[in-house]
């Protein structure tokens, strides 16, 4: 089985459950409080270890009270993190997140993931060329990405970038990624296009892939555009259902599995994530997949 490397984000989530969303300067009262595992990077590297990929999981922490429970969590997950990078005086990448009917708004404070830096890149360059497909969000220094993605390209790794939360990204770090994964919000500021979907769709064949939640999952297959369906499940909690299709569709990457087969792999994941409540709790083991799988 190919090596997966995941180059991204550790977060602690807050979560706020409320019914009402305050305006500025108002107070009001929440139902519901609960700390959670997240971060894009930690997600992915969950979401594909639990899927059966062999997963390697680059970024940072802080040395703070955070530290111990993540290492123990990232054990459990079975996700190694032999080479994360612990950072003394600065806390932990934190996210609150406020959850209204299923739905969430984010605010995300970096902390030490901005220290998933090119000096720490540089450091651990041989360690990350062991691997062979490498999978990237954008909650890291974007000048991480724009270094590292150039060096994989050159060593032929397959590299997949959902490009969240979305940033412009060059033209030639477009052309070296081999999957690209944002959803229908994010791919025009991403590509920096006008353009509507469909043409932006065509321009990239077999790489753009955009995601649209319930609705589906679109790409180019170089003669028409496939819809992949969604599976409609109840939802309770969005947060992460990116990340678990993403995270899971590189597993299928990594097993060469036909591009269909992956995007169809990533939508079932995200159906059952979204059951739970949390980033990573409801993230399925492959048994679950399967089962669906075979309901047909
Ligand atoms: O994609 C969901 C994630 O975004 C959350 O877990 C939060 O940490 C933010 O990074």
């Amino acid at each position: 089985m190919k090596k997966i490397a995941v180059i991204g984000s550790i977060n602690i989530d807050y979560f706020v459950e409320s019914k009402i969303v305050p305006k500025f300067g108002e107070t009001v009262t929440g139902e519901n409080f609960f700390m959670a595992f997240g971060g894009k990077g930690a997600n992915q590297a969950v979401s594909a270890s639990r899927l059966g990929g062999d997963v390697t999981l680059f970024g940072s922490i802080g040395n703070d009270e955070q530290k111990e429970v993540l290492l123990h969590h990232f054990i459990n997950e079975k996700v190694n993190t032999e080479h994360l990078n612990i950072v003394d005086g600065v806390s932990t990448g934190a996210a609150f997140i406020e959850l209204h009917n299923s739905e969430n708004r984010i605010i995300i404070v970096p902390g030490a993931n901005q220290y998933t830096n090119i000096s720490y890149i540089e450091k651990n360059i041989e360690r990350l060329l062991e691997h062979d497909v490498f999978l990237f969000q954008m909650e890291i220094p974007l000048e991480t990405i724009e270094f590292l993605i150039p060096i994989l390209f050159k060593h032929r790794k397959i590299i997949v970038l959902d490009p969240a939360p979305a940033q412009h990204l060059a033209a030639d770090i477009l052309d070296k990624v081999s999957y690209l994964t944002p959803n229908e919000h994010e791919f025009a500021l991403v590509l920096n296009e006008q353009e509507n979907q469909e043409s932006a769709l065509k321009s990239y064949p077999n790489k753009l892939i955009i995601t649209e939640g319930e609705k589906g999952v679109s790409f180019y297959n170089g003669t028409e555009i496939i819809k992949v369906p969604a599976r409609q499940t109840k939802a309770v909690d969005t947060t992460g259902a990116g990340d678990t299709f993403t995270g899971a569709f590189t597993v299928g990457i990594s097993e060469g599995k036909a591009l269909e087969e992956c995007i169809r792999f990533g939508t079932i994941a995200a159906s059952i994530a979204v059951t739970k409540k949390g980033a990573q709790a409801g993230m399925p083991y492959k048994q679950e997949i399967e089962s669906v799988l075979k309901e047909g």
